[in-house]
């Protein structure tokens, strides 16, 4: 019995440039498309879409099977998506132009592309020639490098509506030569369409990447762009033990100042209600949130709680952007930011909550253990200390993301890196905090909490 009236197959397999694939044959165009028919036909609970891998008809795609039939359609084209859900999937009828009825021929051709493609892996591998995979991972600062000049330039909002390489070179008074091989290669990612030397955004540049839309995330990505300067410098970091150039937050620019609170209020905005919900911000009466940044945390904080008043610390280079978040949600009688400097010095006393996102990275473990003490120093009996990182687990090869993200802090910071959950437990231990736990958040962050006896 199926779960389903049909299950689509849809092929999206990506092959190497100039290998024939379901993908360079227009498989994300026909699958966004069938996605869009199906709903527009109500037909969502009945019919469910699965992506895979290659089919073995590569030269015929973008190729699809329907089941429970075992119908295979070949060379399925835009214009062909209607009639298939229309036909197909709402009068049960499949569409047989495009139906593969020559079942024999059908198995042969699989089998003979299975076996060809078995020989030339095979062929590749006694000639020692390096994996596609390991040479796209090598390469991939390419295209990656490609979309951060483009989002540094704001090239998508200047493309807007569409515009050849002329008009975007004068718009961004760029050399036109230049900003047509990038407008190309953009297009060759499928970020941008070109159309009769025109090019257009697609729907998710158009979405994330251009000024005047609601989702427009550049603005933080430029932290991005900032940070591929870092880690242009990781090979001499890593021979000297730490950042090769040293310019804490406060000594960076301003530029540089707004795009990583902009990255950090994009983040913190996404995962402040998990972790309100994680802490029971119902509980709290007064908070300290150090390095608060945006002061995105404090506000959910207080938000969830009309009881609950906040501090946040942080330097003066912030302190005005977390006090325009502050006043946009008309919480500034209770949440006060106060300018200092969290290496150092006492932090206060009297909280029931001292909150810490995304600042132990930024330090070494001598720090961390120093800065655990005085978060003791500042809370009531019974008040917990929350730390939200990206946690190693104990042989800190996973997460992917931290494990990396440990690098970044080597680039950028004198003694920063990703911390593993026994790091932080005993760091707690030795501050004082006699129950210590490990909450798992979805996503790429997780809470280290310790509570004062
Ligand atoms: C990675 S951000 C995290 C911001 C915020 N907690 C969040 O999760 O969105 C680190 C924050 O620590 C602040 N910071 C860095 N060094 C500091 C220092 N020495 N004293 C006070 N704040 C500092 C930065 O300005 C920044 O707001
Ligand atoms: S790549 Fe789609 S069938 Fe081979």
């Amino acid at each position: 019995m199926e779960p389903f009236r049909f299950h689509v197959f849809v092929c999206d397999q990506q092959k190497p440039e100039g290998v024939p694939c379901c993908s360079a044959r227009g498989s994300a165009q026909v699958l966004e498309a069938l996605r869009r028919e199906i709903n527009a036909h109500g037909l969502e609970d009945d019919v469910q879409v699965t992506t895979c891998g290659s089919l073995g008809l590569c030269e015929h795609g973008p190729n699809m099977v329907v089941y429970p039939e075992g119908i295979w359609y070949s060379g399925v084209t835009l214009a062909d998506v209607q009639e298939i859900v229309r036909s197909h999937f709402q009068e049960g009828t499949p569409v047989e132009r495009l139906v593969r009825t020559d079942l024999a021929a059908l198995r042969a051709e699989i089998v003979h592309n299975r076996d060809r493609m078995f020989a030339a892996r095979r062929a590749k591998e006694a000639a020692g020639v390096l994996p596609d995979e390991l040479n796209d991972r090598i390469r991939g600062f390419q295209e990656s490098r490609a979309v951060l000049t483009a989002l540094e330039l704001d090239l998508f909002t200047s493309v807007g509506d569409g515009a050849d390489a002329a008009e975007v070179a004068a718009r961004l008074r760029t050399s036109p030569r230049s900003t047509e091989m990038l407008l190309n290669a953009l297009a060759s990612l499928h970020l941008l369409a070109k159309r009769e030397g025109v090019f257009h955004n697609s729907p998710a540049t158009a979405r994330y990447f251009t000024a005047g839309s609601r989702d427009n995330a550049r603005p933080a990505l430029l932290h991005t762009a900032h940070l591929w300067h870092r880690w242009s410098t990781l090979t001499d970091c890593v021979r000297a033990g730490t950042a090769v150039s040293h310019d804490e937050i406060a000594g960076r620019g301003e530029d540089w100042t707004e795009a990583f609170i902009a990255a950090m209020h994009r983040n913190a905005s996404e995962r402040a209600p998990l972790v309100v919900r994680a802490v029971d911000a119902g509980k709290v009466r007064r908070m300290l949130d150090v390095g608060g940044g945006s002061g995105a945390y404090s506000i959910a904080f207080a938000q969830a709680n009309s009881a609950l008043r906040a501090d946040i610390l942080d330097l003066a280079t912030v302190e005005p952007v977390a006090q325009c978040h502050i006043q946009q949600a008309g919480l500034a009688d209770r949440v006060q930011v106060r300018i200092g400097d969290l290496r150092s010095g006492p932090l206060g006393e009297g909280y029931d909550l001292v909150f810490m996102s995304a600042i132990c990275h930024m330090l070494s473990p001598a720090e961390n253990l120093d800065l655990l003490r005085r978060c003791h120093r500042a809370l009531d009996p019974g008040g917990r200390v929350v730390i939200q990182d990206f946690i190693l687990e104990p042989d800190k090869t996973a997460p992917r993301f931290a494990a990396l993200f440990a690098l970044n802090m080597l680039v950028g910071t004198e003694g920063g890196s990703s911390y593993s959950q026994p790091e932080y437990a005993a760091w707690l231990g030795e501050a004082g905090f006699g129950e210590v736990c490990h909450t798992r958040l979805p996503g790429i962050t997780g809470l280290m909490i310790g509570s004062r006896a």
